[in-house]
């Protein structure tokens, strides 16, 4: 199924809000909160690197990569390979992101896994590992038949756009469970910090939504779904 209208002025909309929103993650954790560290007195700045490596990688790169096929202008086999590798990094990021979460409650005697958040989050990074492992397997290396990738290929886009939009779904949430956080500490409710967090979750839901326009459109070649 395909919108009748090209997908790439919609992958030109997608690339501008990832734009915006790695400057508005970055303003707000390095310049309100006090910057990233991997070690630190301050635990708060080894949390701050949770949100950095979720949406940079898990969003924006994942995002970009689904995208690539409608927005690169090379081969088949070269988007293949750079939605394969973008995926895997943003995978590794993800992975690392959540890392620092933990990194974060243990250091700071918190404790893990009690929010609805850490649940769905745990369950989206397994799910995104089993759809990147098997798309690997299927479509790379060692490679379904013909016929297993034809009946895969519908399976696995719709599969990735589920996994993806319910990492941004889950991105909002985190970004309002820490918003509440600090409230509930102080922050000012519309105070220009509290401003930021909220329009950042509006732009990444603005980057799911064209990110999923640019995969319902045409793409400049025809969209071969059985020739793999
Ligand atoms: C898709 C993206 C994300 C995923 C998969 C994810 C996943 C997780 C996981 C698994 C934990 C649990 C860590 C533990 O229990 O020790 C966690 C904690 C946390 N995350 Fe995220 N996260 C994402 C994005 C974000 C974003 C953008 C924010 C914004 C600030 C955020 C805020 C938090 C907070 C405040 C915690 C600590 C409280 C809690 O465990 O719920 N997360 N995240
Ligand atoms: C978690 C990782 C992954 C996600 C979320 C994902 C998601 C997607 C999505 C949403 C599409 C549809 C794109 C479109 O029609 O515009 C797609 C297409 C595709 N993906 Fe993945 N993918 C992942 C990993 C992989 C891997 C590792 C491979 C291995 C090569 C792969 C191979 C393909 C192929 C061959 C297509 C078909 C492109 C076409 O329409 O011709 N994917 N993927």
């Amino acid at each position: 199924m395909a919108l009748a209208v090209p997908a790439l002025p919609f992958t030109f909309v997608t690339h501008g809000i990832a734009v915006l929103g790695l400057i508005l993650v970055l303003v707000w954790t390095i310049h309100f909160r006090g910057g990233l560290a991997w070690d630190s007195e301050n635990k708060n700045l080894i949390f701050n690197i949770h949100p950095v490596l979720m949406l940079v990688g898990f969003i924006i790169l994942g995002g970009e990569a689904i995208i690539s096929y409608k927005s690169l202008p090379y081969t088949k086999e070269t988007k293949k390979l750079i939605h394969l590798v973008v995926h895997g990094v943003a995978l590794v990021l993800g992975i690392i992101g959540i890392y620092t979460a933990f990194k974060f409650h243990n250091e700071s005697g918190i404790a893990n896994l009690y929010s609805l958040h850490s649940w769905l989050g745990i369950g989206i990074i397994v799910l995104y590992a089993i759809q990147w492992i098997y798309g690997f397997l299927v479509f790379f290396y060692p490679g379904g038949t013909r016929s297993l990738r034809g009946e895969s290929l519908p399976w696995h886009v719709v599969f990735g756009i589920t996994v993806f939009l319910l990492a941004v779904g889950n991105a909002v949430v985190g970004l309002l469970e820490k918003l509440t956080f600090l409230e509930n500490s102080g922050l000012a409710k519309y105070g220009s910090e509290a401003f930021l967090v909220n329009f950042t979750g509006i732009v990444a839901v603005l980057f799911g939504v064209f990110v999923i326009l640019s995969v319902l459109s045409e793409s400049g070649a025809p969209v071969e779904y059985t020739a793999i």
